[in-house]
């Protein structure tokens, strides 16, 4: 019979005879899988592992902070790679989004690469793979999928880190790695968190990432999940987030005139993220949110819903 307790038991003690008294590296987002995979672990083996949270100043508002109050004071090795700046310079300048993928990328790999040589004597890499991920790579592999952006992870290390995989969550769905997540005691709010992209909010600034808009950016999402959370919307739809475009609209504050920037709303309902239904959100919820994000944050005049289904178009703008 499936239990929590029986799976969490059962990955320690696969954990403890793979890995035995050697170092673990995990790259940690802060997302579901890999917060679980870092439970897991710390379960097994303590202080064998080190895990290393990039921030790459593309994430949501206080999501750093978050990851560190809730991972620094657990009994493991933490570190904090601050690299904002590193990945805004590789950003600069453009604006087609598949490059902006592969350079958020790259510059991933080069931070996570540059904190794995300062650490001495690690063996094993872990990764938060879950079982559709190992589906979807075969598919990816054999050229049976067709793939319409670059997903990222942890694959494609320089050739001096050679490192063994662990991956504890390899035969588990997403739902099983839910409730394994409750039963290591992560809070429901982030277990029960919509999928965010690996790019972060490199790919919901539409065109050139700059600090500014992704500071704009950040305060409208806020508003637009405090009000889901609030409404309970939250958990009624499979993903909802907010998207930057770098266009100016006019509009009347009090007595003078705006010219500022555009946010477009989006929410989507989908069993498997292959095709989705915009979100039928009541109109009255998205006036006040649109309220909300004009009056409080200054420098986005315009708020827009997206009724785009998937196909044709997909869930992130890019
Ligand atoms: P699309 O935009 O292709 O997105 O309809 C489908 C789902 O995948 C998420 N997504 C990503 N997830 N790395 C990820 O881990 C990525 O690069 C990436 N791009 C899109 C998207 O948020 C949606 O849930």
């Amino acid at each position: 019979l499936w239990s929590p307790s029986a799976i969490i038991d059962d990955a320690v003690a696969r954990i403890r005879e793979q890995v035995g008294d050697k170092k673990v590296l995990l790259g940690l987002s802060g997302g579901v899988d890999s917060s679980v995979t870092a439970l897991l672990l710390q379960k097994a083996i303590g202080k064998q592992l080190t895990c290393v949270f990039v921030d790459n100043g593309l994430l949501r508002l206080n999501e750093g902070q978050q990851v560190k109050e809730m991972f620094e004071p657990m009994d493991l090795n933490f570190v904090y790679a601050d690299a904002s700046d590193r990945f805004l310079e590789a950003l600069k300048g453009i604006s087609d989004p598949e490059l902006k993928r592969k350079a958020i990328g790259k510059t991933f790999i080069d931070v996570f690469a540059d904190e794995a040589r300062k650490l001495d004597d690690v063996e094993f890499l872990a990764q938060g793979t879950i079982y559709p991920d190992v589906i979807e790579s075969a598919a990816a592999k054999s050229g049976k999928a067709h793939v319409i952006k670059s997903h990222h992870n942890v694959g494609g290390l320089p050739e001096d880190l050679k490192f063994k995989l662990v991956e504890p969550l390899r035969e588990l769905f997403k739902d099983e790695v839910r409730r394994i997540g409750i039963a290591l005691g992560l809070p429901e709010s982030m277990v029960m968190r919509h999928p965010f992209p690996g790019p972060g909010l490199g790919v919901r600034v539409l065109g050139e990432v700059k600090k500014e808009y992704l500071d704009l950016l950040r305060r409208a999402d806020a508003i637009f999940m405090e009000e889901l959370n609030k409404t309970g919307w939250y958990q009624k739809v499979s993903q909802a987030f907010t998207v930057f475009l770098p266009v100016r609209a006019v509009g009347v504050m009090g007595d003078h005139r705006s010219y500022d920037f555009v946010v477009s709303l989006r929410a989507v309902k989908t069993i498997d993220f292959m095709t989705a239904k915009w979100a039928e959100l009541p109109y009255d919820l998205l006036g006040h949110i649109s309220n909300r994000i004009i009056n409080e944050i200054n420098g986005i005049s315009r708020v827009v819903y997206d009724i785009s289904g998937k196909p044709p178009a997909t869930i992130e703008w890019e």
